[in-house]
């Protein structure tokens, strides 16, 4: 009887346990020239036509433009554009490039958890969990940290030079909510209202904001 209950909380556990849905065959290259198909992940190519070209890409091996954004940082991401045989996969790897001073926001991803590696650089890391409590630590080049599933969590060059961090996300499809942009920078936008109580400021300091951000 024990043993039945076990297995019953094992079952029902299970699908809890995996970022994404387990993959039904093989392997599934997406196919991302399909626009008729619409389905959870995308479609594959027939799989005699599959080969090691679609398992691989060097896109992770340069250092990304870093002075595109107000805030210094560059995300390089493996997507089935670049490496079609990560479809259903559930996984995903990431270069994260950082300018000298640069912030990579607070951001969650809500289907992922993440764990990074440091290439290069010295920087400092942190997630906050919902009880509001923050956990932050300084790492190095070589060193590693893990940022639980979907809290909110933000990492800062603290170096004289660039840093670079290769990232890994358990979803193929993690999402990537950046709060200052989704707050501040929301098409249509958030009204001045709702985020100068929120923030607790006033309506110019949402405008400066929602400018330098990008919003409108
Ligand atoms: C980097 O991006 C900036 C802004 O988008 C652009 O002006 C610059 O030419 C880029 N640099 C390189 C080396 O591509």
């Amino acid at each position: 009887m024990a043993y039945f209950w076990v297995s019953l909380v094992l079952v029902l556990l299970a699908p809890t346990t995996s970022a994404d849905p387990n993959p039904l065959q093989d392997f599934c290259v997406a196919d991302t020239s399909s626009s008729t198909v619409y389905m959870n992940g995308l479609p594959c190519i027939n799989p005699t036509k599959a080969s090691a070209k679609h398992f691989t890409t060097s896109i992770l091996s340069t250092q990304g433009n870093t002075s595109g954004n107000p805030f210094g940082v560059s995300l390089t991401v493996t997507t089935t554009e670049v490496l079609p045989g990560i479809n259903t996969l559930g996984m995903i790897m990431a270069r994260v490039d950082f300018a000298v001073g640069a912030v990579l926001p607070p951001h969650t991803h809500p289907r992922a958890s993440e764990i990074i590696f440091v290439l290069e650089g010295n920087l400092r890391v942190g997630f906050v969990d919902t009880t509001n409590k923050l956990f932050s630590a300084d790492i190095k080049t070589g060193d590693v940290f893990v940022f639980p599933k979907a809290l909110i969590h933000f990492a800062q060059n603290m170096g004289n030079s660039p840093a670079s961090v290769i990232a890994a996300l358990n979803s193929q499809s993690p999402g990537n909510s950046v709060i200052p942009l989704a707050t501040f920078a929301s098409n249509p936008a958030i009204s001045s209202s709702v985020l100068a109580m929120s923030f607790q400021i006033n309506l110019m300091e949402v405008e400066t904001i929602r400018k330098k951000l990008g919003g409108s």
